[in-house]
């Protein structure tokens, strides 16, 4: 149900523009990996080469032991990486469920579709109840449900999350997360980027720092001291000072 990954080294950008600067992480199938940093620190471009949308032009991307740098997004949904990209991108003209759906167009998870969705409103009951609705009437918090219950309609064996709390009230935050941690008690793998640092700690097991395109810090979540985590956060000072 879960895969593990790898990504060794890698570089990739927007054209001549080059964004990951040998960028290595590694993260245990079942466990939560934050990846924490600044705006511009290059987190999203990071999911985005892992899912084939942007080129890597150097490095590996390894999932369960088997090299996927290089696959099409088409190909990595169906090896089971499903990424709930950052805005949360629902399709705002389409019901709730439609959107759901649209989660269960792969043809690996066609035939369970019905299941899927059954979970989904169980995760979620907003969600259910507001089945009929067109996307593009609920609140930020029900379209982060919504993008995280389409996420999940993929069957996903690594989920790559992006910034699942930005703009919401804290109550939301709270319920999203208390989502997240349900699916970690399950058995998930889950790459979380966040910029709320003090939520990404109380979920993850594992902690990278990003910035400018780089990891500077990487550590066990339980072992993150957040004042030196903020310093370095904030580009105080720097990671080798310790
Ligand atoms: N489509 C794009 N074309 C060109 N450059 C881009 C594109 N998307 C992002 N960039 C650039 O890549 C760098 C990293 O951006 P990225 O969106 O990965 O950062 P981020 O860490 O996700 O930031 P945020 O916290 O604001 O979401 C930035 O300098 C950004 O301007
Ligand atoms: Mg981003």
């Amino acid at each position: 149900m879960s895969a593990a990954l790898d990504i060794k080294d890698i570089r990739a950008g927007y054209g001549a523009v080059n964004v990951l600067w040998d960028v290595s992480l590694s993260v245990e199938a079942g466990t939560t990996t934050a990846i924490l940093g600044p705006n511009g620190a290059g987190k999203s471009t990071l999911l985005r080469a892992i899912m084939g949308l942007v080129t890597v032009s150097q490095g590996d991307i390894v999932v369960d032991s088997c090299a996927r740098t290089g696959t099409s997004t088409w190909n990595m949904v169906n090896e089971g990486v499903v990424m709930v990209p950052e805005g949360r991108m629902v399709f705002r003209d389409m019901t709730v469920e439609d959107n759901l759906l649209m989660g269960a167009f792969p043809k690996r998870t066609r035939p369970r579709a019905q299941a899927n969705l059954k979970t989904v409103y169980q995760r979620f009951p907003r969600l259910s109840e507001r089945r009929r609705q067109l996307a593009g009437s609920l609140s930020g918090g029900e379209a982060q449900m919504l993008a995280l219950g389409r996420g999940l309609m993929e069957e996903p064996r690594i989920f790559l999350v992006d910034e699942p709390s930005l703009g919401l009230a804290p109550v939301i935050v709270d319920e999203i997360f208390a989502g997240l941690r349900q699916l970690k008690e399950e058995g998930r793998t889950i790459v979380l980027v966040e910029q709320n640092t003090y939520k990404a700690l109380s979920v993850a097991d594992y902690v990278y720092l990003m910035q400018a395109g780089k990891i500077v810090m990487s550590q066990v979540a339980a072992d993150v001291d957040v004042d030196h985590l903020h310093d370095l956060y904030f580009a105080r000072k720097t990671g080798s000072e310790h």
